[in-house]
């Protein structure tokens, strides 16, 4: 079967030709329009700046995934959009244009949720992988541990109460005077520190919630990191993170880092064991920190249990994941007609 995969819920515009069936899990050609540039500006997303750029940005996007795919609307099975979780404007971008396309080239369309989508990515680089598995989506807006009994059937069995990790990082990143979006910055900075022995230059609360649940919170951790910046700040005489000694920089990034890793690693030794888990997934933009990355495999090599993370590319918001999920949303006949519509949160889609 191939699909096209439309992604447009947050701030990349994205699109991908992906061929998925027996024996194959390939991605054809992809394309995705990022708008770090204009929304940097103001320090982070701005919701109807963002509607706008995927709306000037869609119809090349398409074209450019199309065209590297060598596929023409004929080839195609059929049509897989985001519709939720996300930026209402944002959604509706790649909803309209989805139903659009589908009507005009007479094709089925598929609704795909965003962070299904994020664990489908571990279908395109895992031949063998199927449900039922354990999955672990960190992005910018989730943080979530879900059972997966079957490929669209997603149980949460622990959460974060409140911030997401990425947006943690985003923060903090901010703060010690990372340009936005920081995760990937931080990523560089923590590995800096790491390599000079600064993982423990400062005590950070753990963002596992210390009771029975597999729950973490970002937000105590965050409001520690930044309180302990603004100190250091006011005690070196100087306006921002960004001009603090990159000894200290490179230490705060570490010591931060090393308190998410431990505590989401925490709390999966513990779904791990409670849960019987033999499979885990890693996915969503988070899952491209390399700290993260090398946590979670040796938190699972230690429980015996296997773990695909894709590669970082599939990581962030991309078409290929929406069209793999869209794939097995098809298999179970869940096709949307032309009133399709999009949803901000997962309770008003009906996730599961
Ligand atoms: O999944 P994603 O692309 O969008 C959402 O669905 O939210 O995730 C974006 C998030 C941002 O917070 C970004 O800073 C973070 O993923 N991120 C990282 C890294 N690369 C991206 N965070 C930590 N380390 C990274 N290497
Ligand atoms: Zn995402």
């Amino acid at each position: 079967m191939i699909l096209l995969g439309i992604e447009s819920s947050c701030d990349d515009t994205a699109a991908a030709v992906v061929e998925m069936g027996d024996g194959v899990r390939a991605v054809r050609g992809a394309a995705v329009s990022s708008q770090i540039a204009v929304h940097a500006l103001y320090g982070g997303v701005v919701p109807e700046i963002a509607s706008r750029a995927h709306s000037e940005a869609i119809c090349a996007v398409v074209e450019t995934a199309m065209a590297r795919a060598g596929a023409s609307p004929a080839d195609l099975d059929a049509v897989g959009v985001t519709n939720a979780p996300g930026l209402i404007g944002s959604l509706l971008v790649g909803v309209s244009f989805a139903k659009g396309f589908a009507l005009a080239n007479h094709l089925p369309l598929i609704p795909v949720n965003h962070i299904k989508g994020h664990a489908a990515a571990a279908y395109l680089c895992d031949l063998s992988l199927a449900a039922p598995f354990c999955a672990l989506v960190v992005s910018g807006g989730h943080t979530s541990l879900y059972e997966v009994p079957a490929p669209t059937s997603f149980c949460e069995i622990g959460g974060t109460r409140d911030d997401a990790a990425g947006e943690a990082f985003d923060k903090v990143g901010r703060v010690i005077g990372l340009p936005y979006p920081g995760g990937a910055a931080m990523d560089r900075l923590a590995a800096a520190g790491f390599a000079h022995d600064r993982g423990g230059m400062f005590s950070f609360p753990s963002p596992a919630v210390a009771d029975e649940t597999l729950d973490w919170s970002f937000s105590g951790l965050k409001t520690a990191v930044i309180n302990q910046i603004h100190t250091l700040c006011q005690r070196a005489g100087v306006p921002d993170g960004s001009q603090l000694p990159e000894a200290v920089r490179e230490g705060l990034a570490a010591s931060f880092t090393r308190a998410v890793t431990e505590g989401v690693g925490a709390k999966l030794t513990r779904a791990i064991r409670e849960r019987g888990v033999t499979r885990l997934v890693l996915a969503g933009g988070v899952a491209a920190n390399t700290h993260l990355r090398k946590k979670i495999a040796a938190v699972c090599e230690a429980a015996g249990a296997s773990l695909v993370v894709p590669p970082p590319s599939l990581c962030g918001d991309n078409g290929a994941m929406i069209a793999a999920q869209a794939y097995f949303e098809a298999q179970a006949g869940r096709f949307a007609d032309s009133t399709l519509n999009a949803y901000a949160s997962d309770e008003d889609a009906a996730f599961v």
